[in-house]
């Protein structure tokens, strides 16, 4: 126990520059790590997409999440809206008739932070993937009122995403507490990508993540330990 309750925890919003760069496992090795700190940790994928689990829970994200975190909250509070198709929350809107509901993701969430100190919300696809007409993931991190990390991936091409990313926080006004650069296909060099991302955006690099092949809790934790400057995240 290193002291954690007596700082005021902030929930997070894990963001990527894409769909598939790693917000899943990122946000699942975050949740390892900060329960091993003595932090209570809940979880939340406010929309899921794609074909739903034939077993459990719909979302194969909110399984990885709430193992990682330990946690046993209800599906419907960890993900209130799941489409049961690949597509971002307004393409699966029209396509299925199906209205994103940002009330009732944002009372989710309130309901969520009252059972743990810290709530780790996994994005959905990028910072412009769209819910509503001209209501963006940015529109959401601003309603849900906390700061965000940004995963980002190596492989070329990720410089480009990755401006793109912070100067939308940026004109939105979302604090960014760090990029987390997930190295699981080649790409850059990390240590020249770390340099040239911090020299950039002047967003604190937490670290990188190489591939993972256990994503056992144990596995997880180990990894994020060594990896990445975790203290800086719950400041
Ligand atoms: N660090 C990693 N090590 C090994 N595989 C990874 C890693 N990060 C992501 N992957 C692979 O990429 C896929 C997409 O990652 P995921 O976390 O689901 O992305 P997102 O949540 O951003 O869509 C995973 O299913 C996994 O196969
Ligand atoms: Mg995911």
């Amino acid at each position: 126990m290193i002291g954690w309750e007596f700082i005021l925890l902030k929930s997070l919003f894990i963001t990527g520059t894409d769909t598939d760069v790693g917000k899943t496992y990122i946000t699942a090795g975050l949740a390892v790590s900060f329960q091993k700190m003595g932090v209570d940790v809940g979880v939340m994928k406010p929309f899921a997409a794609g074909s739903a689990q034939k077993k459990g829970y719909k979302s194969e994200d909110v399984e990885i999440l709430l193992r990682a975190a330990n946690a046993l909250d209800p599906e419907n509070l960890v993900n209130p809206q799941f489409f049961p198709i690949p597509a971002s929350p307004f393409t699966a809107w029209k396509n299925l008739k199906t209205k994103p509901k940002i009330p009732l993701i944002i009372s989710s969430f309130k309901k969520l932070s009252k059972l743990h100190d810290m709530i780790l919300v996994e994005g959905i696809g990028g910072i412009m993937t769209p819910i509503l007409k001209e209501y963006y993931v940015t529109n959401l991190i601003k309603d849900m009122k906390i700061p965000t990390v940004i995963v980002t991936r190596s492989k070329v091409g990720t410089i480009n995403h990755t401006i793109m990313t912070v100067k939308m926080c940026e004109k939105y006004k979302i604090p960014i507490k760090g990029i987390i650069i997930n190295n699981f296909d080649s790409g850059y060099p990390v240590n020249e990508l770390t340099r040239d991302l911090k020299s950039l955006t002047q967003v604190p690099v937490l670290g990188s993540i190489p591939f993972i092949n256990d994503m056992s809790n144990a596995s997880l934790s180990k990894i994020f330990q060594k990896n990445l400057d975790l203290k800086l995240l719950l400041k």
